[in-house]
């Protein structure tokens, strides 16, 4: 639970207790459930939902050596591994259930701060950490086939389409993965 991943315009580090309340305003956010696959829920209902997903990240974290990140931008305040600043969405790695050589990477940040390149930047420090610090071979990407802009993230990463499938969430998901080696060849 160590990790602390710093980008141009961001600090990344596990999730806290004190982030639920921030967790939950992404949550509240209709906006960004909808992406999510997530039912409608209110107030109470998305601090209940931040509350579990810290846990199951921090349990993620202990058991499987990844899971998601809490993300703040470095104007609040937010410096690696400090608790300072708000967070602003999450990206990360989890591992796939029936898959022992790839995990699948995830994002979500607040509405307030789409469109500005905030989650490629995060993804890209996240994919790099990944594959230098987990022996995976790909790392796989799933959204609802007309989430435009977040099939577009998948692309400015690298990222190679490999159709759709329903394999995952119980439903049909297009499907996106980069390779050990396309990573490389990218980043070098
Ligand atoms: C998807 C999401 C993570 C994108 O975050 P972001 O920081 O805005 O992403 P970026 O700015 O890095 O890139 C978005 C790209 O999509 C494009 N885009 C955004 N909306 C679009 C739309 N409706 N149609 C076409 N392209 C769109 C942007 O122009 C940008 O591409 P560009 O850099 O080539 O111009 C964000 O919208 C989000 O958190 N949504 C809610 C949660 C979610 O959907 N998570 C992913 C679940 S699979």
């Amino acid at each position: 639970m160590k990790i602390a991943l710093q980008t141009p315009r961001l600090s990344l580090r596990p999730f806290v207790g004190a982030d639920q309340g921030d967790l939950a305003e992404l949550f509240a956010d209709e906006a960004v459930r909808q992406h999510l696959a997530m039912a409608p829920m209110g107030r109470k209902g998305a601090a209940a939902f931040a509350d579990r997903f810290i846990t199951a990240a921090r349990e993620e974290w202990r058991e499987g050596d990844c899971g998601a990140l809490a993300l703040r931008l470095h104007e609040e305040g937010a410096t690696a591994g400090s608790i300072n600043g708000s967070v602003i969405g999450y990206c990360g790695l989890r591992l796939l259930p029936d898959r022992i050589s790839a995990v699948e990477l995830l994002y979500a940040l607040g509405q307030s701060h789409w469109g500005h390149g905030l989650a490629t930047e995060a993804a890209e420090a996240v994919l790099a950490w990944g594959f230098s610090n987990l022996g995976v071979r790909e790392i796989l990407a799933f959204t609802r086939p007309d989430h435009t802009a977040s099939r577009r993230v998948m692309e400015k990463l690298g990222m190679i389409s490999g159709g759709e499938t329903d394999r995952y969430y119980g439903e049909t998901l297009a499907q996106y993965s980069i390779s050990r080696g396309r990573h490389k060849d990218l980043n070098n």
